[in-house]
């Protein structure tokens, strides 16, 4: 019989119960201990998993069960401890939620815990297991695009919702590369005081080593994408090449133009079938050290890197280079720095998030 992983999960809001069951549906995985600091949640959230070990300190719940995989999904304030958590209680693979990080800072010492210790980790950017942004991978796999010259982003959600998303998807278009720098403007205060702390409307370029340019929009002023209804998914992620384009709207299917003609499909975020194809990549990845996690810290990390050099040209104006040399507090920069006015709107569907 397969070996099954044993996993504890800590942060049972939201992310940690779609976790938490998706774990426990794939018969690789027992979940065998949850943890969260406000006793009311945990004590609902083991009721209704029926999980039996519960705790509101995750280091003695990781300590006491030593799990194979330890999973945490708290807000993005929170990832040192909890990495440190998990490299102690010596599980082999850790699974975080994006965004790696605040800011670079964190996000340097999030890397040299994570690279000291050995230890795989993971990150949730689990869209890329949408039939639809499949299909738009699987097209440009195909060669029917010509070669990618752009690959673009948008979102009407604000920077530290959506942009660690947007910059994943765009690079697994772009084959994973690396940037050489980027450059960035931005509007807007009212979203930083948020527990997503960004500036309302963030808009910036990107060129990668191999040659191809990526543009990002995240906020207020991004376009809207009208094909999609539900606010949180106006999301437009796609790439273009000598031969034509192909791009998916995270509420809205996909569509592809080439020189064979036009393609489209449906498609629609959703958690229920995004999480089991994630979930299972890390038994495979548990299995056998050659089966990488497509979501996997590396490819993460330089994403962070992306929004912080991204975050640095709007306080310092300019390009920055990449990769990142050293820390720094880059949302203490954007609040120096951003000016007061009020940020201006694409749509009047984004008055009632950014002009409250
Ligand atoms: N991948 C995605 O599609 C996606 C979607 C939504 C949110 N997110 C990300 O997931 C993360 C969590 O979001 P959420 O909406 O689930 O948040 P949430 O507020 O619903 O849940 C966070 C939970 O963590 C708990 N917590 C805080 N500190 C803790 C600690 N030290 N030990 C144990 N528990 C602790 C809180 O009490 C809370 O219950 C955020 O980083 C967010 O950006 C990702």
């Amino acid at each position: 019989m397969e070996k099954k992983y044993r996993v504890v999960v800590a942060g049972m809001g939201k992310r940690g119960m779609h976790h938490a069951a998706a774990f426990q549906a794939n018969g690789r995985f027992e979940v065998v201990g949850i943890c969260d600091i406000d006793q009311a949640r945990l004590d609902a959230a083991a009721a209704k998993l029926g999980v039996a070990v519960k705790g509101t300190d995750a280091a003695q719940v990781a300590r006491d069960l030593k799990p194979d995989v330890f999973c945490f999904c708290t807000m993005a304030n929170v990832r040192t401890p909890l990495i440190r958590i998990g490299i102690e209680s010596g599980a082999r693979l850790i699974a975080m939620e994006k965004p790696v990080a605040l800011t670079s800072a964190v996000g340097f010492e999030v890397k040299r815990l994570v690279e000291s210790s050995g230890v795989k980790v993971v990150v949730s950017h689990q869209h890329r297991y949408g039939s639809h942004y499949r299909a738009v991978k699987d097209v440009i796999a195909s060669g029917a695009l010509g070669r990618i010259h752009t690959v673009y982003g948008t979102a009407s959600g604000w920077m530290m919702h959506m942009i660690s998303h947007l910059i994943d998807y765009m690079r697994w278009y772009n084959g994973e590369a690396a940037a050489e720098w980027v450059m960035a403007q931005a509007a807007g205060r009212g979203k930083m005081a948020d527990a997503h702390p960004s500036p309302d409307y963030i808009g910036g370029f990107i060129q990668f080593a191999n040659g191809v340019r990526g543009i990002v929009e995240c906020g207020a002023g991004a376009p809207d994408v009208p094909e999609v209804d539900y606010w949180w998914r106006k999301c437009r992620i796609g790439a273009q090449g000598t031969d034509g384009y192909a791009e998916v709207l995270t509420g809205g299917g996909w569509r592809a133009v080439t020189k064979n003609g036009v393609q489209s499909g449906e498609g629609c975020m959703n958690y229920d079938l995004d999480m089991p194809p994630y979930i299972q990549q890390m038994a495979d990845w548990l299995d056998d050290d050659a089966r990488v996690h497509e979501c996997n810290f590396d490819s993460a990390y330089q994403g962070l890197e992306i929004m912080m050099a991204l975050c640095r040209s709007v306080a310092g104006r300019g390009q920055v280079a990449l990769p990142l040399t050293a820390g720094a507090d880059e949302l203490e920069m954007l609040r120096t720095s951003l000016p007061e006015q009020k940020v201006l709107l694409s749509n009047p569907m984004n008055a009632k998030e950014y002009l409250s």
